[in-house]
């Protein structure tokens, strides 16, 4: 490998973590420039990466998440998406989304959340969504939770050939908001409405307590207690109205 070419491999395997800021970034993209998060201050953003414009896997997630967008914007969380293609490409690949493309039951979808050009690969590269086992050019599947503060909460990522599960990014987006509220954390597969967890005990006089609070928890053994978290409350305080 020559100088560029390991410098290259070292800027693609960059990757911010949980709990990192959310690297910074200025951007051409089909809703005009944006500076990236600092225009999203207040709001959750979920940024995510796909491999090319005009293939098929990619058109089902797009047209998935634009039908989707309102829910996700009700729940204070923007949508921005990335991939190594130009402009023109993106402008093209989404008016042929919304003059022909049918799935699911779903047609003369408008993608009207930003898609960000990156030709360069600066962004991606920026966010390890160019993993060059998977492909060297394009990116892969990335989803990348970001909190109002611009704090990395949570990363997804899928191969070319998988596409995403939108109700899951959803859930997830919901079950973080639900945690720092709440100040709890959830357990497997919940939703709203669920048993919420409450975080281990850290004394020995606490572990004691919670076995003995039976009106509020309920503790299979000291380090096991959930509590019932209503859900039309988590809703209310999450859900714009
Ligand atoms: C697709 O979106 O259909 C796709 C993109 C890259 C590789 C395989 C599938």
């Amino acid at each position: 490998m020559n100088t560029t070419e390991t410098t290259n491999a070292v800027k693609q395997q960059q990757m911010p973590r949980i709990g990192d800021k959310a690297p910074a970034f200025k951007a051409v993209t089909t809703q005009g420039e944006i500076n990236f998060p600092e225009d999203y201050k207040g709001e959750w953003v979920i940024l995510f990466s796909h491999p090319a414009d005009f293939t098929p896997v990619c058109t089902s997630e797009f047209m998935t998440f634009a039908h989707l967008e309102e829910k996700f914007n009700k729940a204070n969380c923007k949508l921005v998406g990335l991939s190594i293609d130009g402009l023109y490409s993106h402008i093209a690949w989404l008016r042929t989304i919304k003059d022909k493309i049918k799935f699911n039951g779903m047609e003369n979808i408008e993608v009207k959340f930003p898609l960000i050009e990156d030709i360069t690969m600066e962004v991606a590269n920026k966010y390890g969504m160019i993993q060059p086992g998977e492909h060297k050019t394009q990116a892969v599947r990335a989803v990348f939770f970001i909190d109002p503060n611009g704090i990395v909460r949570a990363i997804i990522y899928y191969p070319l050939s998988l596409g995403r599960n939108f109700d899951e990014m959803y859930r997830a987006l919901i079950a973080m908001q639900t945690s720092d509220k709440f100040n709890v954390a959830t357990p497997a597969d919940w939703e709203p409405g669920k048993d919420v967890i409450i975080s281990p005990a850290g004394s020995c006089g606490v572990a004691a307590d919670r076995m003995n609070n039976t009106d509020e928890l309920h503790c299979d053994d000291w380090f096991f207690c959930t509590k019932k978290l209503d859900k039309d409350l988590i809703l209310n305080e999450i859900l714009k109205p």
